[in-house]
């Protein structure tokens, strides 16, 4: 669990990430922010690309952020998109979200009014690939 105040500012990190989304193929909104274990957040939007395989989610942009701060640990998630469905990581994200978060790091997502729901990361992806770091 994380304090109310730190999840707002999480929150309000995804949203106005969002805002900033580049999704001109699929008009599709997205901000992701990452609580990291200093207690620093690295938001982030998707990226498209007309050559459409290269765009990248708003996830990764989030991740990318946290390791390019010189940080590896993320104790939290919100994901923030649009529409009736709940827009959970994609399984891509969910891969590299387990690369730096615990099976019971919370994954929260919803709309811009709001968070919907809460996963782990060990709900999205249970029975993680992983390997041995090397020396
Ligand atoms: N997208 C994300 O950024 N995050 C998700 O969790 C799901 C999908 C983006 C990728 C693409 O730019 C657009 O949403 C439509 O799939």
């Amino acid at each position: 669990m994380i304090p109310d105040a730190t999840l707002a500012a999480l929150f309000a990190a995804a949203v106005a990430a969002r805002e900033n989304a580049h999704a001109p193929y699929s008009r599709f909104h997205v901000g992701a922010a990452v609580l990291s274990e200093s207690g620093a957040i690295h938001a982030g939007c998707n990226v498209e690309v007309a050559s459409f395989p290269e765009g990248w989610c708003a996830e990764t942009t989030a991740i990318g952020k946290l390791v390019s701060a010189g940080e590896k640990s993320i104790r939290a998630v919100v994901v923030v998109a649009e529409g009736d469905r709940l827009t959970t990581p994609c399984g891509g994200c969910r891969q590299r979200l387990a690369e730096f978060a615990a099976p019971d790091t919370p994954v929260h997502v919803g709309g811009p009014d709001g968070i919907r729901r809460v996963f782990t990361v060990g709900e999205l992806l249970p029975a993680s690939f992983e390997l041995e770091e090397q020396p």
